[in-house]
Parts: structure tokens; sequence; C-alpha cells
């Protein structure tokens, strides 16, 4: 427990604010500082930083007043669901991120079918469990098979009359793996498929590998989907966009707003991070993505290199920017490295390390790692 400090009786001086910010902003990893290999979020680009302070008022829980970032939102929507394949008819609605978008697909699910169970993966980001309880819904947990994907004889096994819900994943958190959607979807038949490409939505668009299988709406079996700008879409935090078919059918009204209804979770939010997105999407371009992409899957593979050079056996050969091996102790060796000021990750589905290579991981980055890594195994 934090212990109960008196609440500010007088004001201070602007310096004497700025001299505690700034020890607490030192005090902050700095994604450039060559040390963090843990996390799906990076640096955003320059252009994201200057927007996103520039909307900082914004505030689309109340859009009549904000018709600019309305129009921009507007533009990302429909930019978006070009590059997922969005049916005509699609609604697109701008969220915190994907834990907030896996919950709405779920709703979405649970309240047209008046149904409670979800086949989970057990790949699914743990966000599922947060939408589950929320909603009073059953996960119903669906093993994976030796190759780390859903054992899709099972999961035909499990759905039954009950089920409200079918979830993939496009990028799985733990091995970056994407799943067979479109076998699943074949499963799913009639029931909502919702498919979480928070980590695919931004990276398999852009990758040159006939071999990653297809996962978003041109499978017509994918209901709803949700994707992250501010993971590999590369802006800032926080923003996620969660797609749906056809109409979202859950709303409320808001009458003392601008708006004439909600649809977000959220009532007053922040939308700093949506003209943010829209800059990068300008300033890179589909062009800009795809080069980002190849550097972080060179320095991917190249992290895997050296891991196995320490005698480290790679869980699989990496689809995505995620390299992970085999360990016995995956706790021991994060908190090792954290003691020293490095940030790793680490698997549970099979136990072992875990390697995020976003574009703030440099080459030199992973070399002055490697030896700290050895030391801690
Ligand atoms: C596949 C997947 N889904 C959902 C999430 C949750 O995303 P957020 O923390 O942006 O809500 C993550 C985060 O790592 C993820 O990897």
């Amino acid at each position: 427990m934090i212990a109960k400090k008196s609440f500010p009786e007088k004001g201070l001086s602007e310096d004497l604010i700025m001299e505690r910010i700034l020890e607490a902003y030192h005090l902050d990893m700095d994604f450039n500082c060559g040390k963090i290999f843990g996390s799906m979020c990076t640096s955003p680009l320059e252009i994201a930083r200057k927007v996103h302070g520039m909307f900082l008022d914004s505030n689309l829980g109340n859009p009549g007043l904000y018709e600019g970032t309305i129009s921009l939102e507007r533009e990302v929507h429909g930019a978006v669901a070009d590059l997922i394949n969005a049916p005509d008819g699609y609604e697109a609605i701008s969220v915190g991120g994907a834990t907030e978008g896996n919950i709405m697909g779920l709703w979405k699910a649970r309240n047209q079918s008046g149904k409670r169970k979800v086949l989970l993966p057990v790949s699914a980001h743990f966000s599922f469990k947060k939408a589950c309880d929320l909603l009073n819904m059953e996960p119903v947990m669906i093993p994976l098979g030796e190759d780390y994907l859903p054992d899709l004889a099972v999961m035909e096994d499990r759905l039954d009359g009950d089920t409200a819900a079918v979830v993939g994943v496009a990028g799985t958190t733990e091995l970056g793996i994407v799943e067979p959607i479109e076998a699943i979807a074949e499963i799913a038949g009639d029931v909502h498929l919702h498919v979480d490409a928070a980590l695919g939505g931004f990276t398999v668009p852009f990758l040159d590998n006939s071999d990653i299988s297809v996962f978003d709406f041109s499978i017509p079996g994918v209901d709803s989907l949700v994707l992250d700008p501010h993971k590999m879409g590369l802006s800032t935090v926080p923003l996620g966009l969660y797609y749906s078919r056809d109409e979202h059918p859950i709303s409320v009204e808001s009458p003392y707003l601008t708006g004439k209804h909600q649809k977000t979770i959220t009532g007053t939010r922040t939308s700093a991070s949506i003209p943010a997105f829209w800059s990068v999407m300008k300033y890179l371009g589909s062009q800009g993505y795809r080069k980002i992409l190849e550097g972080c899957m060179e320095k991917t593979y190249w992290l895997m290199e050296r891991g196995v050079s320490l005698g480290l056996d790679p869980v699989i050969s990496p689809v995505l920017n995620i390299v992970t091996f085999h360990h016995d102790d995956p706790c021991g060796v994060v908190d090792r490295m954290a003691q020293n000021g490095w940030n790793i990750s680490r698997t549970v589905t099979p136990p072992g390390l875990r390697f995020v290579v976003m574009p703030h991981v440099t080459k030199d980055a992973i070399d002055n790692m490697i030896p700290v890594l050895e030391e801690s195994l």
C-alpha cells in the first residue's frame, strides 16, 4: 500500500515542478537506450510525437467539438479498412488498444447470439480473460498442437450450440504466429469469429511472405477484428482500431454531449493518437512500413543466430518480429537481466525467453545484449 501524503495546499513554481518531473522522466526507460527487448510498443516517429502534442485537447467522446479530428479519423478508418479488406457496410471504431477491441468483439458476439461460450486458443492474449470476466462469458480453452497452432480437431469438437464466439490470433503475443484463420472460420461457420490482429495487422500486409496465411475480412467468416497502430503501426499510445463486418449494434445515448450516442466502452477518451497515426500512415505509406519491417525481420534473424550461438534452441523459426528460445527458468533469466537494467520478456507456452524486435532494436543493441544474456542464463 502507498502511504497517504497530504494533497498540495499551495501551488509550486514551474521550476520546482519541472525539477521533480525531469527526475521522474529520466527514471523511465527510453526506447533508444538499447536495452528494451520485451515491448510490443516502440518509439513513435517524430511526426507522430509532434502531431500528438497538437491534439491534446481532442476528445472524441464529445465529437461535435472536434470536426478536424473526426475528419482525420474517417480517413484513418477508410485507409485501414482497405489494408484489411473490410467489406462494404463495415464499421470502424477507434479504441484504446487491442484489449478494448477484443472486449468489443466478444460483447457484440454475446449480445447478438445470447450465448456465453468463447473458444479461445491457449495462444490468445490474456485480455480475453478480462473480456470474459467483464462480459460474464465462459472461456473454453483450445490446446495447441506440437506446432503451437490451435488444435482444430479439438476446436471443432468443443464448438456447440452454446458457443457465442470463436477467437483466432494473427500474430500471437508469445511466438508471433499467424493462426490459420481460414480453417478456423470454416469450423466457426455461422458463429461469430473475432480475429485479434494486434500485431499481425500492421505486419502481415507489409511482409512479402506467401507462407503466411490470410487473416482479414477477405475471409467471409471473419466478423470482427482488432489491430494496433500503437504497436507496429508505429504511432503513439493509445490507439487500437476495432472493425466489425457490419454495424456494431451496441450503443448508448449520450444526451449531454454533441454526439447522439457512444459505441465505445470509454467516454472521454484520448484522441490525439488518431491524428498522430494519420500522420505516420501518410508519412510512411506502405513502402515505408515495408522497409522498416524488412529491417526488423533482418534483425530478428540476427538475434536468433546470436542466441543459437549461445546454445539456445529457438521455439520456431520466426514468422514475425519475435524470437523465442526454449528455457526451463525464463523468470530467473528475465529477473537477472532486469537487475542489470535489461528488459526481455518470456513465454509460458512453452516456457521460454522472448525478444520482440521492434524498430528501436538495433544490431548494436543485440550485440551488446548477448553477453549479458549469456551471463544471465
Ligand atoms: C495479440 C495481442 N492482443 C492483444 C494485446 C493487448 O493489447 P493492448 O495492451 O494494446 O490492449 C496484445 C498486447 O501485447 C497482443 O499481443
